[in-house]
């Protein structure tokens, strides 16, 4: 808990806590994982992505790795548990582990993503998609707010892009990977539980969305002459909300902004950013079409434009069958004879690893199901449950190997 207070400090903010990729901030909680990594005796390294890593050999040198991890960057005005809180429980789990890493039939890494977010530069996972071998070239001529692309932030940041292909990992290097969670949503805190079982991770596709009218005199132009893209927008956002409902996925506009943003000019421009995620990927599909055939015939009956270009897909995964039974077993251990069982509807760097070994999580609960906020929180007697059902975790998928 001291730790994720230390790490919520570094911020790009003075009230609140930002902390993207490739900035300085995520250079010292680099450090600063690092740094305690090294502490337990681990052997540690940075990757051409950005993400930190720390190693500690099992029973003889070279094994494959069960890897622990989860992510140091947040959203803006975060709250300081979601991914932190997976690190530094993973550098506790090793750290107990230390005395025992001579029975060990694998190696334990800890791995700090850098980029799960997407806060900066609208790609989201990037870090857990190199590791797993899935960079994308085109990813490097996107840029941040400011116009800096993610190859010359990558540069300044003293990684070679030409070298990307060094941060992924082989399938036989690999045993699995575990992470470590805060919810974020309501339900273990509804069932009166400190942990549960993820089954799935809903596989998110985000969008940059346009709707294009003509910026005019707000006095002068009449009702009938008027093609407002802010009003077509609030319409399109209002069926955002309804579709997805209806639909039985969940879709989310979180930004939008209004050009030229003058207070007696008729917007002719607006931008905004979807987000849209279900249970099952086909769901969530069938959810995009609604809304864009929605926007698209409501716009056009009011003489509007409507784009929408999509900036982030990930596919939807399962959890491995073999380490779902572990994390059962290890949270079982805890007193928790039968564990709730909950898919994910927030998105994690597992779903990019599952690209090269299976994976599993544990879910920790959060007060009211609040994340993406300052108000999350997360209480000590919970943690302390959760790092004892991922030691057990971890050396229940010991036993099964050995
Ligand atoms: C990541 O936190 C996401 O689910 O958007
Ligand atoms: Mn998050
Ligand atoms: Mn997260």
């Amino acid at each position: 808990m001291d730790r994720c207070e230390e790490l919520a400090a570094v911020s790009a903010i003075g009230h609140g806590i930002e902390r993207v990729h490739l900035s300085p901030e995520h250079a010292r909680v680099n450090e600063m994982a690092a740094g305690w990594m090294a502490g337990v005796g681990m052997r540690t390294w940075r990757d051409q992505a950005g993400n930190q890593w720390g190693r500690l050999e099992g029973r003889e040198p070279g094994l494959p790795a069960l890897v622990l991890g989860s992510h140091l960057d947040t959203v803006t005005d975060a709250g300081r548990y979601d991914g932190m809180l997976g690190v530094v429980s993973a550098i506790e789990v090793a750290a107990r582990l230390v005395p025992r890493a001579a029975e060990l039939p694998f190696a334990l890494e800890v791995v700090a993503f850098s980029d799960e977010e997407g806060t900066r530069f609208s790609t989201a996972l990037t870090g857990s998609f190199a590791v797993a071998g899935n960079w994308h070239e085109d990813w490097w001529e996107r840029t941040d707010r400011d116009g800096v692309s993610v190859r010359s932030a990558a540069e300044r940041f003293g990684l070679d892009p030409a070298r990307i292909g060094e941060a992924a990992r082989r399938p036989e290097e690999l045993v699995g990977y575990l992470e470590l969670h805060i919810e974020q949503g309501p339900h273990l805190e509804a069932a009166g539980r400190p942990l549960g079982v993820v089954s799935s991770i809903a596989g998110a596709r985000r969008f940059a969305g346009r709707v294009v009218g003509e910026a005019r005199h707000a006095g002068g132009t009449p009702y009938g002459k008027r093609k407002d893209a802010l009003v077509g927008a609030s319409q399109v956002v209002l069926a955002v909300e309804r579709l997805a409902v209806e639909l039985g996925g969940i879709a989310t506009v979180g930004r939008l902004q209004a050009f030229p943003g003058g207070v007696n000019v008729v917007p002719g421009l607006v931008e905004f950013t979807l987000d849209v995620r279900a249970e099952h990927d086909e769901q969530r599909d069938v959810l995009v079409d609604a809304i864009t055939a929605y926007a698209q015939e409501f716009c056009g009956l009011r003489g509007l434009g409507f784009e929408l270009i999509e900036v982030h897909a990930a596919a939807g995964v399962y959890c491995d069958a073999d380490l779902v039974e572990s994390v059962t077993a290890g949270i079982a251990a805890t007193g928790d004879p039968e564990p709730l069982t909950i898919w994910s509807r927030a998105g994690h760097d597992a779903m990019a690893i599952a690209a090269v070994t299976p994976v599993a999580m544990i879910f920790v609960r959060c007060e009211d199901g609040i994340s993406h906020a300052p108000g999350e929180k997360v209480t000590l007697e919970d943690v302390a449950i959760g790092i004892d059902a991922f030691e057990a975790t971890v050396l229940d998928v010991a036993r099964r190997r050995a």
